[in-house]
């Protein structure tokens, strides 16, 4: 039965409780960890957020009451402990933060009894996944999901201290709002007021942010949930947390300097790590050049080596057809993995084919020098001697080639060359390589829409030089946006703003929209810009993706509370679910699914 805790008053969490309080009396509370009975002596492993702490129960300190109730705990009971701190009389446990002492118990309460936990509340739990999100409220008992969110919590508190002192207000915008334009599909909420009309959640505050630096908040920040309808992956929930900024009256360097300051102290500060300023900064055309990605891991080498010019006469018909079509041929070279067996490159080769790649094509030369390739037979040992000696190829090196449009040529040799990197452990979870990379493409031609579309959004600016390609080649436009890239993921991302009319106007004639579609969508910002607006830009983090890589974890659900699953469902609370016929009626919904 549970008993109440009137009259005792936690003391300390139980990490609190170290060797100078010995001999004094201290009152803890928390979950039990593990308790053996040694017959006549009780060993009891008490566990809060903080940690664990050791607790004894013998009958001579305890009394006979408590000593008979201390026999009947189990773990996750939630206890009440009254007792006096004493040095470890046993081996000191030197993997316990109080592993020196102990606490001699002289009352005990049972605040409350526990069934047995579906799975074991362990650091480094090697239950399923399903599993844990199911009981999610017990998964969050677990040291190491502890650990992330406490940390997440420091480092929410970190940079909004930083953004405070550097003049950010902090200002919250609408949830229940119009459209934004950051590409994926909104989320919508249905309004009783005004039937057959909706809501979108936001995917982002862009608007709004813009709109606040037209009323003169001039540097404007917010911790904000975003909501986006897309597929999900390991770094990319339904629902996730954005660090959001503007800035006015600033250009690219100033957003650059103020994060930069920002990263430096977020992570000397959480995790004692040193991030050597200024950053690194890449163009977008080199970046893609060089590891085939806008997003590259910059903690390992194996950059793509161009050899259309090396190939483009060859025999091998695959390289020479891909150049002569305009494509390109690239490699990348994986030192040290000559070696590899065929079935192991038979999977590369069915990993690159996810990414659209038709084939790729291999030299692996022993360490005695032999080659093996799956398209020597096409071609002559000069050329074969031309092709390995561009790729700086030695013995014992493993070369991959692809060939194809650029597109598929970047995209499936960049997504190689990190595979191979894990596999190769060359990925050190404690080595944060901090990357801008600057000057993207302002729009992405879609074969789908038959359109150009903007990469980052309608309202980025235009590289000033190359404004007049606008009318010409827009597909050569440059943007004044931004990336910070963080050990290959897409840590966050910004843009000057377009605040000139004739800009915004040739934009949105650019991206085929009328003027009458823009201000339908948008007519609130671009209304707001007549009446006085200072030039102004800004970025986003993704919070989540930031804490995912401070705390070493492989997906953002080890550092979001309750997250959600691949199908955006919601394992322990069942959303999405259907609702009342009552609800639908207000709403004057009809649903046309079938009943499942
Ligand atoms: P962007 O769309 O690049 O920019 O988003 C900024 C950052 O948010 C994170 N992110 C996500 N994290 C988890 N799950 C998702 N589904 C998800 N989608 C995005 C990424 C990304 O870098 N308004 C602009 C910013 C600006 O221009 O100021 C924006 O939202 O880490
Ligand atoms: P095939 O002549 O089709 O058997 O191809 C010979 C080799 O070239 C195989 O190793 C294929 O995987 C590879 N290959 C085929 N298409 C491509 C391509 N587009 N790029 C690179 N390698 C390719």
């Amino acid at each position: 039965m549970a008993e109440s805790m009137k009259g005792m008053k936690r003391t300390h969490r139980c990490t609190e409780v170290t060797s100078t309080l010995a001999g004094q009396e201290v009152v803890v509370m928390g979950w039990v960890q593990k308790s053996r009975n040694k017959g006549g002596i009780i060993f009891v492993d008490l566990r809060d957020r903080s940690g664990l702490l050791q607790i004894i129960f013998e009958e001579a300190d305890a009394g006979i009451e408590n000593f008979k109730k201390a026999e009947k705990l189990r773990s996750e009971f939630v206890i009440a402990v009254r007792g006096i701190v004493e040095k470890r009389s046993g081996a000191v446990n030197k993997n316990l933060k109080t592993g020196d002492i102990e606490i001699r118990a002289k009352e005990l309460r049972i605040l409350s009894e526990a069934e047995t936990p579906p799975f074991p509340i362990e650091e480094d739990s090697k239950t399923k996944e399903e599993l844990r999100l199911k009981y999610r409220y017990l998964d969050l008992r677990r040291p190491d999901i502890q650990r992330n969110l406490m940390l997440r919590s420091q480092a929410v508190m970190v940079v909004r201290n930083f953004l405070a002192e550097e003049g950010f207000l902090e200002i919250e915008t609408p949830m229940l709002t119009k459209s934004t334009p950051e590409g994926a599909r909104d989320y919508l909420v249905p309004s009783r007021v005004h039937p057959g009309t909706f809501y979108a959640l936001p995917q982002s505050p862009q608007l709004f942010k813009q709109l606040l630096m037209c009323s003169g908040y001039d540097r404007y920040f917010q911790i904000a949930r975003c909501f986006r309808d897309e597929d999900l992956r390991a770094d990319r929930q339904p629902e996730f947390t954005q660090i959001d900024m503007e800035l006015s009256f600033v250009d690219v360097d100033d957003v650059i300097d103020v994060n930069e300051r920002l990263l430096a102290r977020l992570f000397k500060e959480i995790l004692d790590v040193d991030v050597k300023l200024p950053i690194q900064r890449m163009t977008w055309q080199e970046a893609m050049d060089r590891y085939g990605s806008d997003k590259p891991d910059t903690r390992f080498g194996m950059e793509l080596v161009n050899v259309s010019d090396v190939v483009k006469d060859c025999g091998f018909s695959v390289f020479k057809d891909a150049v002569a079509a305009g494509g390109t041929v690239r490699g990348i070279n994986a030192k040290g993995q000559g070696g590899m067996s065929r079935k192991k490159i038979d999977a590369l080769v069915r990993f690159v084919k996810d990414y659209g790649a038709k084939g790729l094509a291999y030299i692996a030369i022993a360490e005695d020098g032999s080659r093996k390739s799956s398209f020597a037979k096409f071609m002559t040992d000069e050329e074969m001697d031309a092709l390995i000696g561009a790729m700086d190829g030695c013995p014992g090196d493993l070369l991959l080639f692809a060939a194809d449009k650029n597109k598929v040529v970047w995209d499936c040799l960049g997504a190689l060359r990190v595979e191979l990197a894990g596999q190769m452990g060359l990925l050190d979870k404690k080595q944060f390589n901090f990357l801008w990379i600057t000057e993207f493409p302002l729009l992405e031609w879609s074969e789908e829409q038959n359109r150009y579309t903007a990469m980052h959004h309608p309202f980025t600016m235009p590289m000033e030089e190359d404004l007049d390609l606008l009318d010409t080649d827009p597909g050569k436009v440059r943007a004044k946006a931004y990336d910070i890239v963080l050990n290959g993921t897409e840590l966050g991302g910004g843009s000057v703003r377009i605040f000139q009319d004739h800009i915004q106007e040739k934009m949105f004639e650019v991206l085929g929209f009328t003027k009458e579609e823009a201000y339908d969508r948008f007519g609130f910002l671009l209304n707001a810009f007549k009446y006085g607006v200072p030039p102004h830009a800004g970025l986003a983090y993704g919070l989540d993706r930031l804490i995912m890589l401070m705390t070493g974890s492989d997906s953002i659900r080890d550092v979001i509370a309750f997250p959600k699953v691949k199908d955006a469902s919601c394992l322990m609370t069942n959303a999405p679910d259907v609702v009342d016929d009552k609800q639908l009626e207000e709403l004057s919904i009809q649903v046309c699914v079938d009943e499942q």
